[in-house]
């Protein structure tokens, strides 16, 4: 049974949101989950949020798209997946100094572990319309990817090794929440 997108508390329980589900652009009700309902517009404490992508159902197969500026605060430059991701595997561990980034379970599922180094959260993404936004300065580790899983980002900027940090010691150091420099 497949679980609906949504925000574990470092204690593992599930955090929840009184935000009402939003409106859906359906043409017909094909793929429906009863665990669809009321599962999104989760906002975490590290700023990172569940953003609900436009969907549009159709018996010939789902569509959903993302423009930069509208669907993600931010102009798009750049697009990478993850595939082929062996079980047992994590990818991560790092964060950005400026990127922001809309990560995506396209298929299958993982989950997105934040830290921005004072509260740590959990995202559990199995769904190709849901999208995790990450800000800049939050640490992420993804996790549990499921076999055949595919991990789509959209990032704010080109890739520039010299905006990681790769060593969450220096991340901390670094002031470690998003806050920091802004
Ligand atoms: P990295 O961002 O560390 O991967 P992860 O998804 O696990 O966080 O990138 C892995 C390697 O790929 C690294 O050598 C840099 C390279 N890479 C690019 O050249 N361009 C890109 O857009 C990305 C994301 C990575």
């Amino acid at each position: 049974m497949t679980r609906a997108p949504r925000l574990l508390t470092p204690a593992g329980g599930t955090a929840t949101s009184s935000a009402p589900p939003p409106p859906e652009r359906r043409s017909a009700t094909p793929g429906r989950r009863a665990t669809d309902r009321g599962t999104s517009r989760q906002v975490g404490e590290t700023g990172c949020r569940i953003v609900d992508l436009p969907r549009i159902t159709d018996p010939r197969g789902n569509l959903t798209f993302v423009e930069g500026d509208a669907h993600v605060p931010f102009p798009i430059a750049r697009v990478y997946y993850l595939y082929d991701v062996p079980g047992g595997e994590s990818r991560g561990g790092h964060a950005h100094r400026e990127l922001e980034q809309l990560v995506i379970a396209a298929a299958g599922s993982f989950e997105v572990v934040v830290d921005d180094g004072t509260h740590q959260e959990r995202f559990f993404l199995n769904r190709s319309y849901y999208g995790l936004y990450v800000p800049r300065m939050v640490w992420r580790e993804l996790v549990d990817f499921s076999s055949g899983s595919v991990c789509l980002v959209l990032a704010s900027r080109p890739y520039e090794e010299a905006d990681y940090f790769r060593d969450h010691d220096e991340f901390l150091a670094a002031g470690g929440v998003r806050g920091a420099g802004a």
